[in-house]
This record gives structure tokens, sequence and C-alpha cells, in this order.
């Protein structure tokens, strides 16, 4: 036939995924083992547990992508695999096990970026309408992505030192929630109110770009202070002021941006996108602006998967693009 099977393999970080997905847009299987327990206890990823398990786990996932697909690897026609940015003794298991399943059998093998894989997770639920604007926003990635053709990225604003999902995760610490903490402060900030004020860091006023330190570090006085005076401060009240200042900045800028760049679409991807008062206040918002569309992925495409590392090879591959056996992992891939 004339349809196009592209395995999607991704290690980047603490899940190992694998996925299969038919004509880019299709999934047929995806499967991921999650470290987090093993990571728990750390209060983070270590990055030699992840690499460990990753190579446990990478041809369990393989073979369970194909079994759940009821295919079989000689029906591959190419290999998708995050080849950065991420943890480099992580991706290097990925990397590897993808050119020697490409050599074996084969199978012309193509390099993806994490990042152009978290915002192609919103292939597989809609049609891409360009010019778009993705905010992806993860536990290492805070970024405003303006893309006007396929496989075509321009970063036009990051953070300049915490991403969003890293700030939550700090935060989060700090009241002694468990890792990952962003879930947990998404569930207190719904119980409490936003009384404690906190900054938001705009930076200059053309600035796409976002910083969550300050508002970490204010969280963190803010506890420390009353602490010493003997004070209570309510949980509930500081994780709802701490998500109404990230969400405000994320919602602000991106609101903005895509009215500069008139663009079609706005996608959101990562991890973060998973949080109820940032998608809240994003549907909010774009009722103001209904001739662009606002596209939410659902929760298991948002956080690491291979489906979406698939999606993007998929359009890498019918592109041209393909990566020989030298390809090694980079931990600094510019997207
Ligand atoms: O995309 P992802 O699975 O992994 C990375 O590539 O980083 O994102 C994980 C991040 C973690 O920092 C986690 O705390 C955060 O996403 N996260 C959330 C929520 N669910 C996950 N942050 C805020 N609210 C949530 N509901
Ligand atoms: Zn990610």
């Amino acid at each position: 036939t004339n349809d196009l099977y592209v395995m999607g393999i991704e290690t980047s970080c603490d899940e190992t995924a694998v996925s299969i997905i038919k004509n880019g847009t299709e999934i047929i299987s995806n499967v991921v083992a999650s470290q987090i327990e093993s990571h728990k206890r750390f209060g983070g990823v270590v990055p030699e547990i992840a690499s460990r398990h990753h190579v446990e786990q990478v041809t369990v996932m393989i073979e369970e992508a194909l079994h759940q697909g009821n295919m079989t690897i000689t029906s591959i026609d190419a290999i998708a695999v995050t080849e950065g940015p991420g943890l480099v003794g992580a991706l290097l298991i990925g990397v590897n096990a993808a050119k020697a399943l490409a050599f074996a059998h084969n199978i012309p093998l193509v390099g993806v970026h994490h990042i152009a894989g978290h915002i192609y997770a919103n292939r597989l639920i809609t049609e891409m309408k360009f010019p778009l604007l993705s905010l992806v926003v993860s536990g290492g990635h805070t970024e405003l992505v303006l893309m006007k053709e396929h496989g075509v990225f321009e970063v036009i604003g990051e953070t300049r030192d915490d991403a969003a999902g890293e700030a939550y995760d700090k935060v989060a610490r700090q009241l002694q929630l468990p890792y990952p903490g962003g879930p947990h402060i998404d569930r207190l900030a719904h119980e409490g109110e936003p009384t404690i004020s906190l900054p938001r860091a705009w930076l200059e006023p053309d600035s796409f770009d976002f910083s969550f330190s300050g508002l970490k570090s204010a969280v963190i006085n803010t506890l420390h202070n009353a602490r010493q005076k003997g004070e209570e401060i309510s949980p509930e009240n500081l994780a709802a002021s701490f998500q109404a200042s990230v969400v405000e900045v994320l919602v602000t800028k991106t609101i903005k941006a895509a009215k500069l760049y008139n663009v079609k679409q706005v996608l959101l991807a990562g991890g973060v996108a998973a949080n109820k008062g940032l998608r809240w206040e994003l549907e909010q918002a774009f009722l103001d602006f209904p001739d662009i569309e606002l596209i939410i992925p659902p929760l298991h495409l948002c956080t690491d998967n291979a489906a979406m590392i698939a999606a993007a090879g998929t359009i890498r591959f019918q592109q041209g693009k393909r990566s020989g056996l030298e390809m090694n992992a980079n931990p600094g891939l510019d997207l």
C-alpha cells in the first residue's frame, strides 16, 4: 500500500516511549514506561537512574508497540528518534536502539528535536494551519515558537532562567509536595485564592521571553518570612497566587504574539499544558479572538510520548531528511 508507517522512539528524560503512527496523523500504537516512581524519592530526575531504566525498557517497549499495532518491524517505513535536547545518557539509549534497528532492517532513520515533537503532538488531533504559534511549556522548556510551514521553527521567545514546569516543581518542593509537583500545585491552586502578591516578569515591553526564577524566589521568601514571624501561610492561597502569576504571563504573551504574527492557530504543547488554570485562562482569553483557533491536545499527548516524535519524524521523512548511522545524541540540539 501507499500508507506510511513511522516508528517513534523517545528517551530524552524519564519516560521510555515507543509509538507507531500511520500517515503522520493516525496512532497505531503508543506505549510509555514511566520512571516517576524511581525518581520520586530523590525529588527529581536522576540521570544515571534514568539511563539504566531506558536500557531495561527500550527493547521491551519497541516489541510492545509492534505487538499492540499487530505489526512486524519489516512493515515500518522509517524510524524517528529524539536526538536532543535532553539528558545525554538517556538520549543515547534511544538513539542507539533506533540506529541498531535501522541498520539491522535497512530502515531509514530520522533524528527529531524533542520540542518539534511536542508541537507535532497537535497534528495527531487536528490539521495544522499556518502561520501558527505554539506555546511549549514543559519541565525543561518554555518557548513561543512561530511556524510558517511544516518543519520550520522560529523561536520568538524563551525562558531566560527556569522553565515553567521547573518553577512548579521547585515551588512544590518548598511546600513539601511530591515530585513532580506541577499537578499538586495545580490541585491546591483550585482550593485557594490568589491573595498573596507575587511578581510578574514582563521583561522588556516588546520581548516574548519569560523568566520564572524571580517568582520562585518570591515564593520561597514569602514562606521564609512567614516562618520567621511564626505566621501561618495557606499553601492553597500560595499555590493559587503562584499559579495566577505564571498563567497571567504565559497567556498575555501568547495572545500578544498571536496577534502580532496574525496566526491562524495557537497550539499548546508540553507537560504544563496539563495545567487546568492555564487551559481555562487560555480558553477564556481566546474567546475574544474567534478567528484564532486554540488547540489543546489531550493530556497523554502533552506529556512526553513517542507518538509526537513519530509525527514530527513523518514530516521530516516526507521532506527527504535522513540521519546517518553517525547520528549522535545531542543534549544542546537547536530547534
Ligand atoms: O513535557 P513533560 O512531560 O516533560 C518534559 O519534557 O519536561 O513535562 C513535565 C513537567 C513537570 O515539570 C510537571 O510538574 C509539569 O510538566 N506538569 C504540570 C502539570 N502536570 C505536569 N505543571 C503544572 N500543572 C500541571 N497540571
Ligand atoms: Zn518533553
